[in-house]
């Protein structure tokens, strides 16, 4: 089948046209919307009208679904491949994931074995903003300089889900919970991605503060020129949400981050699945101080 495809930006994104998820899809069509995503980083397929089950097939096309462990907040009961990002109240309380992907970030680089794609389905929308914007992590290495490349090629950096700035405000023993669950873990900062070949920018403003070997302090300067390098808006694509969008993004080589652009009470409800990727980095052990010689 041959699907149109529209570009959506610059840097990244594109709308893919003539499909209908309700429907089985053959391996050549997967084949294709792959081939799309690989060069887009992000694809959108808009007006689907499609259930949890539809969401979890259209994923498993792809690779093997995570049932989100990492992340044990809301899995939908008949489908714990399905992640509620929602500012409503769920049983009654106040949402937890209500203030998910504030910050830059690729999901589950706090892990070992990262998201390869995540695919959000919208189902409810605030009026005006809810957006979600995503960079281009490619383009960030590729328009460094040669010597910097050189020096970011050979470091590895921290990434530890308790550092995060919204988090930090749960409970103490949520925090301990999340912290022995996902420890922290040292990722290279320079990615290859493992179906293009390319090298892409593995750092996040959300989630990583230093580099391995090196303090905080003496890493703050150079994480903040990648931080700020990356979204440089020539990188960015910004989605207006519809209801009936189903968006997938390549969480190898572009980054994302959900503003808080809209008015609280309104609601906002995503169905995400996250596909799994390739095992990268490793469990980060600090090593024990060295003792000054006698
Ligand atoms: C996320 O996966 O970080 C959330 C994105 C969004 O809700 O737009």
């Amino acid at each position: 089948m041959a699907l149109g495809v529209r570009k959506l930006s610059y840097a990244l994104g594109a709308e893919i046209m003539g499909l209908d998820l309700r429907k089985p899809m053959d391996d050549a069509t997967a084949a294709e919307i792959r081939k799309i995503w690989l060069e887009n980083l992000v694809i959108v397929i808009r007006g689907q009208e499609i259930t949890p089950a539809q969401q979890v097939d259209f994923g498993r096309h792809f690779g093997p679904l995570d049932d989100h462990k990492s992340l044990p907040f809301y899995r939908l009961q008949e489908h714990p491949e399905i992640f509620l990002i929602t500012n409503k109240e769920v049983n009654g309380k106040p949402s937890e994931t209500k203030d998910t992907g504030r910050l830059w970030h690729s999901d589950h680089s706090f892990t070992t074995r990262p998201t390869m794609a995540s695919a959000l389905y919208c189902r409810e929308i605030p009026s005006v903003g809810g957006d979600t914007v995503f960079t281009n992590m490619y383009m960030a290495y590729d328009t460094l300089s040669d010597t910097l490349k050189g020096i970011l090629d050979k470091l590895e950096a921290i990434h530890d889900i308790t550092t995060y700035a919204p988090f930090r405000k749960r409970n103490p023993e949520q925090v301990a919970e999340m912290h022995r669950i996902n420890p922290p873990v040292a990722q290279p900062v320079v990615r290859i991605h493992a179906e293009t070949g390319r090298k892409a920018l593995y750092v996040s403003e959300a989630l990583t503060f230093r580099f391995v070997g090196m303090t905080e302090e003496e890493s703050r300067g150079l994480m903040e020129f990648l931080w700020e390098h990356s979204v440089r808006p020539e990188f960015t694509y910004r989605h207006q949400w519809k209801v009936g969008d189903l968006l997938m993004w390549d969480n190898r080589c572009a980054m994302h981050m959900a503003p808080a652009d809209y008015t609280p009470g309104e609601p906002r409800l995503m169905h995400r699945i996250t596909i799994l990727g390739t095992p990268s980095g490793r469990v980060y052990q600090e090593a024990a101080p060295q003792k000054a010689a006698a």
